[in-house]
């Protein structure tokens, strides 16, 4: 989604207005552009494409200014062109935005109607030209600002720098998160902490309404009814500033740093002396059910967390992808958790479907990867996966940090509930406890699913099937090919192969089994023969009984440890991610920023 970085420096402000839009990238974008004041005029540089094109412009035309605004825009209102990459300047105003402007086609006809041409397709150049138009009626900007907010509909940040005020920049948020940056003699605003990390770690997060006013050694917010306000400064992660190291790519450091991130997030959830979960202070018994709303590959994590919920600690389970969830008005009482998983804590589906819950008094449970994230503030429950910063687009560590983190919730809530006597629950700590190490091993199984790719890479589809914990591995293993290689392919759970897939079978089509030998394994098999026998590409993957049950049959085989039903899940997503990764690789794709897609999406 789009990013905004904005600097009230004391030195010129390019060079970190770049180091800050790279920062950025991870969000996915397809366009850049930056203003600053130049000798107190609005000076503008924008590019279409890659970052690079941007820099490689401000190379040819270097723009001085110690007062900025950056962008990388991700196309809502307007394809990905250079005229509809922000900054949009009106008069004396150059502007930012994340976001989406509801009532964008009233105010475009209203403020054509008044003389405005508009040089852009966008939703945002809209909010330039009110402001402008406000200040034109003699407004001051801060008040021109908020007047102009007044007039609008829908979920934006802005950030925007104002001829004839060299000190300041101006910021308000109405949805997609904002922070302000403190640091010494100069302060930022940018959409998020990694955009700022390089620069300072002292960081305020606007609330939704806020506008700021920030200039070089002062910060002054104001709530939505333009009060003036206090909003309490935090410590930001040193881990925000991640590099990539040696590795080739970020979703590649990610992936290995698996086994290292589940050990430290199992560390949070379970006490390694006792060998029990550690109890929060959730109170299971108060429940009968949990709704699980998400998004993307943080939903395919509460359908693996169901069986769990379900078989464990016997709650009746819904999930919903968020974007859905409001229409079908579901009846939720105080007997129902409502559980919110997210990797960001800022997508906006996911974010309306809490307040939804909110507004009609359901509890609610936030886990979140960013602990500071909106969703976290709001929830009455929080429960963090300490993947840490997670750059790839598509999410790797964070969905298995994910899992982890509900699987002992899930036993939490099992033996709260008196489901699981002590033994159990200790049983089942014990093979959570092992997880990193079967991802060390089936790391070491790289090369080999290196190899099995080169007959994936020239497919025009591809199914995966799985039964039990293993569907939504299959759906996962689906989502990863089709974002990093554009590959298409599907999910499904095995036994519907033969309500209709099945038609799209011939020896063009792979069929990745996700099979370990688990009690649903039988039928798996039969599934797996009936693509055989119609002469189906079968890449298996299993464990050594699995191999010897129905290896015969496939084209590859990749053997995987041995591991315990209850935590499969959770191994078998590390032979999804890298057949998707080396897939994706063979094909010359963008791994780390697949095209079209973002990381972190704050538009419904
Ligand atoms: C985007 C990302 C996915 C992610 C989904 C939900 O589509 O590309 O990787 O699973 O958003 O994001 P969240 O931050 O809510 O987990």
């Amino acid at each position: 989604m789009c990013g905004i970085v904005g600097i009230v420096g004391h030195r010129p402000v390019v060079p970190q207005l770049l180091e800050g839009l790279e920062r950025l990238e991870y969000r996915g974008y397809d366009s850049s552009g930056l203003a600053c004041l130049q000798e107190g005029r609005i000076a503008c540089l924008r590019a279409e494409g890659k970052l690079k094109n941007l820099v490689e412009k401000s190379a040819r035309f270097p723009l001085s200014g110690t007062v900025g605004i950056g962008h990388t825009r991700w196309a809502t209102h307007g394809r990905a062109s250079e005229r509809n990459a922000h900054p949009h300047i009106s008069g004396k105003v150059a502007l930012v935005h994340n976001g989406i402007i509801e009532n964008f086609v009233v105010l475009r006809e209203e403020l054509s109607a008044k003389g405005y041409q508009f040089a852009s397709d966008t939703d945002t150049e809209i909010v330039a030209h009110l402001v402008s138009d406000f200040l034109q009626e003699g407004q001051a900007p801060l008040q021109a600002l908020q007047a102009a907010l007044r007039r609008l509909k829908g979920a934006f940040a802005l950030c925007l720098l104002v001829e004839g005020e060299e000190d300041v920049l101006f910021a308000a948020r109405q949805g997609p998160p904002l922070v302000v940056g403190m640091g010494r003699g100069e302060n930022y605003v940018g959409s998020d902490v990694v955009a700022l990390a390089p620069f300072t770690r002292q960081i305020t997060y606007l609330e939704d309404g806020d506008c700021a006013v920030v200039g070089r050694d002062f910060v002054a917010i104001y709530d939505q009814s333009g009060a003036p306000v206090e909003r309490k400064p935090t410590q930001a992660a040193a881990s925000f500033l991640v590099s990539r190291g040696d590795h080739r790519h970020f979703m590649h450091k990610e992936m290995v740093e698996q086994p290292e991130v589940l050990g430290r997030t199992l560390a949070r959830y379970v006490d390694l002396n006792s060998g029990r979960i550690k109890h929060h202070d959730l109170d299971w018994m108060k429940y009968h059910r949990v709704s699980f709303s998400s998004c993307g590959t943080a939903f395919y994590a509460t359908l693996v967390a169901r069986y769990w919920f379900e078989r464990f600690a016997r709650l009746s389970v819904d999930n919903d992808v968020a974007s859905e969830f409001r229409y079908r008005e579901p009846s939720l009482g105080t007997d129902t958790l409502a559980m919110f998983v997210s990797q960001s804590g800022e997508t906006a589906d996911t974010l309306a479907a809490m307040r939804y819950c909110r507004s009609v008094g359901c509890d609610t449970a936030a886990l979140v990867n960013v602990e500071q994230s909106t969703m976290a503030r709001e929830a009455d429950a929080v429960f963090a996966t300490l993947a840490g910063p997670e750059i790839g687009v598509a999410s790797t560590k964070a969905f298995t940090a994910q899992l982890v983190t509900l699987a002992a919730l899930a036993l939490d809530a099992a033996s709260q509930r008196g489901q699981i006597d002590e033994a159990r629950e200790k049983a089942f700590v014990q093979q959570l406890v092992e997880v990193p190490r079967f991802l060390n091993e089936t790391l070491r199984l790289d090369a080999q699913i290196e190899i099995l790719c080169h007959s994936l890479m020239n497919a025009r589809h591809a199914l995966y099937l799985g039964r039990g914990t293993s569907y939504p591995i299959a759906l996962e293993g689906a989502l990863k090919l089709k974002e990093l290689s554009y590959i298409h392919a599907e999910g499904y759970a095995a036994g519907e192969l033969k309500h209709g897939p099945i038609a799209l079978i011939d020896d063009t089509m792979p069929m990745i089994a996700v099979a370990p030998s688990d009690r649903w394994l039988d039928k798996m098999v039969s599934n797996m023969q009936e693509v055989v026998s119609r002469g189906g590409h079968l890449i298996l993957i299993t464990d050594a009984q699995g191999a010897a049950k129905c290896g015969f049959a496939a084209n590859s085989t990749v053997i995987m440890p041995d591991v315990p039903e209850f935590i499969a899940p959770i191994i078998y997503a590390l032979p999804m991610q890298l057949i998707a990764y080396h897939t994706a690789l063979l094909l010359g794709t963008d791994v780390d920023q697949p095209r079209n897609l973002a990381k972190s999406v704050t538009v419904e």
